[in-house]
């Protein structure tokens, strides 16, 4: 049996401690943050604390707080002797400031209140020793089937990839679905085509599943879309993608 704090009450610790709660081997002993209205959801389960110099002793502390406090809170954990994992993509193993130093990353984008399967969630684990990182992988196990060792400069370049593929397509959607306001169209007119995109790189490189009027060059196209942009950053965004695209697939034109 497994014995794990989580510090930190957001969102990713809300997810975990559900998904650790229901996971064979693993007993969660304490939930510690500072913000008294969200500790009490754990309550029923673990024993809460807001104060941080008060954490149990457990096998494992999952430091599920925003990136910025990281090593500030693994301070309180310092002297502890079971491993200090935080669950950020972008921070490496050094910021935390303990013995048993490690990283137990879920790459997914979780949202407040809907409810997360881990099964095929990528678990990204670093540690730095050998038993700290097959605590972490056991632990990994017991939630995911997909769980990964990956180092810190890999983790951080797969955080930036994550960027792109999730962040910076959602920022796209939220463009799309402001043209399609102007017009008084549903944004839902889109999601069929959304699907099928992300459905498409299952099977298709992303180079290979790539259409639209810059992969052709269809110049006339482009010059009649940008007509229509009156937003300036807009524009600059068609602009620098349709570019990209056309470099990117330059050679079979
Ligand atoms: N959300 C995701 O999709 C996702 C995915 C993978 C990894 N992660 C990682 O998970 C971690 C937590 O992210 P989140 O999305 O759960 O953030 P969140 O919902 O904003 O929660 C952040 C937590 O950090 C606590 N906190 C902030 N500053 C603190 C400090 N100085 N001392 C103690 N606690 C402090 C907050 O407490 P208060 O409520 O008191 O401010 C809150 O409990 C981050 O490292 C993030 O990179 C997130």
């Amino acid at each position: 049996m497994l014995s794990i704090s989580i510090l930190g009450t957001g969102n990713l610790a809300k997810h975990l401690f559900d998904a650790f709660l229901k996971a064979k081997g693993i007993n969660v002993v304490q939930v510690v943050g500072r913000n008294k209205e969200a500790l009490a959801q754990f309550s029923e389960h673990c024993t809460i604390s807001q104060d941080f110099t008060t954490i149990a002793d457990t096998d494992v502390y999952l430091m599920a707080v925003k990136d910025d406090a990281i090593a500030e809170v693994s301070k309180y954990l310092s002297h502890k002797k079971g491993v200090v994992a935080h669950t950020s993509g972008a921070i490496g193993l050094e910021a935390i400031q303990a013995v048993n130093k490690g990283v137990f990353y879920p790459l997914q984008t979780f949202t407040k209140g809907k409810p997360v399967s881990f099964q095929y969630i990528p678990i990204c684990i670093e540690a730095q020793s050998k038993q700290s990182l097959e605590i972490l992988i056991t632990l990994g196990h017991s939630i995911s089937e997909n769980v990964h060792h990956i180092d810190s400069e890999q983790r951080k370049k797969l955080h930036l990839a994550a960027v792109f593929v999730n962040n910076f397509t959602n920022y796209l959607y939220d463009v799309g679905e402001s043209l399609c306001l102007d017009e008084g169209l549903s944004f839902d007119l889109l999601k069929p085509l959304i699907l099928e995109t992300a459905e498409k790189v299952q099977r298709l490189s992303p180079k290979e599943a790539q259409t639209g009027p810059a992969r052709r060059n269809d110049s006339e196209s482009m010059e009649a879309h940008l007509e229509l942009l009156n937003n300036e950053e807009h524009r600059t965004l068609y602009k620098l993608l349709s570019q990209a695209i056309k470099k990117r697939h330059e050679e079979e034109l």
